[in-house]
């Protein structure tokens, strides 16, 4: 644990806590004494964390992500703790990230810039295809996906197509025609996940939907991870039904990501597979990650936070001014 010792102006936050540790039932103890644990989206705030969270007297549990899906919010309400997060991303970010990742798997650009390191200006296997007339398929077509969908159709010269359980006029209006989940994996060339992950959504991509796919199509999910199958990707990719990977989240990435694990041995073998075929582009969930989110999501936080001063539940609300960490998993904050 490191505590950081801030200027403490009247009412000020005395002290903010590190941690290594995600938040779990077994960590959640260790709020003890502090009024708000912040956490991110691989910290299972479930409801038996939440029980011991409230058991230490903690009123608040703020978010620094947008998705919630690791907050059992019914367990939230029930022990009248409130629940604050980002309220919104700049979508542009992970939209422009996802383009970013298509080109760079696409072209190969991970992987020429490896081979330039090692002073191996061999072109070999490094072909890649032109976007402009392929078909991409959109799948959620909300703030990001809508971007994701103007940025292929607009500025690549794409067919773009879309599936949603609720049509974005904004998308109907480049005339993006919407089509069925299944149809949408056989037309195109291109996949991006923009859905958020639900029980409805969970493995949408699996052993059976990925044989949809046509063969050599590129999949890029910047969602999460658990939209996909990992098993069903191994086999897709060994198989050749995909021509390439790009993800910037993984359904078990609570225990890799955010940290550096360069020193230990990784034992998630399905990870350590996937990342290792050459047509496999990986990073570590940093599609959100801009400078200025470091300011703006703090931002967000104090607000909260000073709502919750004016309820006199805590007296200040100085703490996220400093930026955080991102690395760290969670933290907890006492109140002077
Ligand atoms: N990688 C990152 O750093 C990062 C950052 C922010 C958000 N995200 C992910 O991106 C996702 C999308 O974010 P957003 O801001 O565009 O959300 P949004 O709520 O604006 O859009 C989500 C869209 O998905 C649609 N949807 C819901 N269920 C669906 C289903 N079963 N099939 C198809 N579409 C469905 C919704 O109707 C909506 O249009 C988030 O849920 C989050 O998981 C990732």
């Amino acid at each position: 644990m490191i505590r950081i010792p801030f200027w403490r102006p009247t009412n000020s936050i005395t002290t903010i806590c590190f941690l290594n540790e995600a938040l779990s039932k077994d960590t959640a103890a260790m709020a003890k004494g502090c009024d708000a644990v912040c956490v991110f989206v691989n910290d299972n705030v479930d409801s038996e964390t939440i029980s011991t969270l409230k058991d230490q007297n903690v009123k608040l549990i703020t978010l620094r992500c947008a998705g919630f899906n690791n907050i059992d919010l019914a367990a939230a309400k029930k022990n009248n703790i409130a629940v604050a997060r980002v309220p919104a991303y700049s979508p542009y970010a992970v939209a422009e990230y996802t383009v970013g990742l298509l080109l760079a798997v696409n072209r190969k650009i991970n992987r020429a810039w490896m081979r330039v390191r090692l002073d191996n200006f061999s072109l070999e296997g490094l072909l890649g295809r032109d976007l402009h007339g392929k078909v991409v398929g959109i799948v959620g077509t909300g703030r990001i996906g809508s971007l994701v969908a103007k940025a292929f159709k607009q500025g690549f010269g794409c067919k773009v197509v879309a599936s949603d359980v609720k049509k974005n006029p904004e998308v109907e209006k480049m005339g993006i025609p919407y089509l069925k989940f299944e149809d949408l994996l056989k037309e195109s060339d291109i996949v991006c996940l923009h859905c958020p992950m639900t029980e409805e959504t969970h493995h949408i991509i699996n052993k059976k939907t990925i044989k949809l796919f046509k063969k050599g199509a590129i999949l890029v999910n910047t969602s999460r991870g658990g939209l996909t199958d990992p098993e069903a990707l191994v086999e897709a990719i060994e198989n050749e039904y995909l021509g390439a990977l790009a993800m910037d989240v993984y359904e078990d990435e609570k225990d890799l990501f955010f940290r550096n694990l360069s020193n230990y041995i990784v034992k998630d073998a399905l990870f350590q597979r996937l990342t290792a075929f050459p047509n496999v582009l990986c990073t570590g969930h940093q599609a959100f990650s801009l400078r200025k989110l470091s300011m703006l999501l703090p931002t967000q936080r104090c607000r909260k936070l000073q709502t919750l001063r004016k309820e006199k539940l805590t007296k200040s609300a100085r703490l996220l001014k400093f930026g955080y960490p991102w690395d760290k998993s969670w933290f907890f904050v006492q109140f002077s």
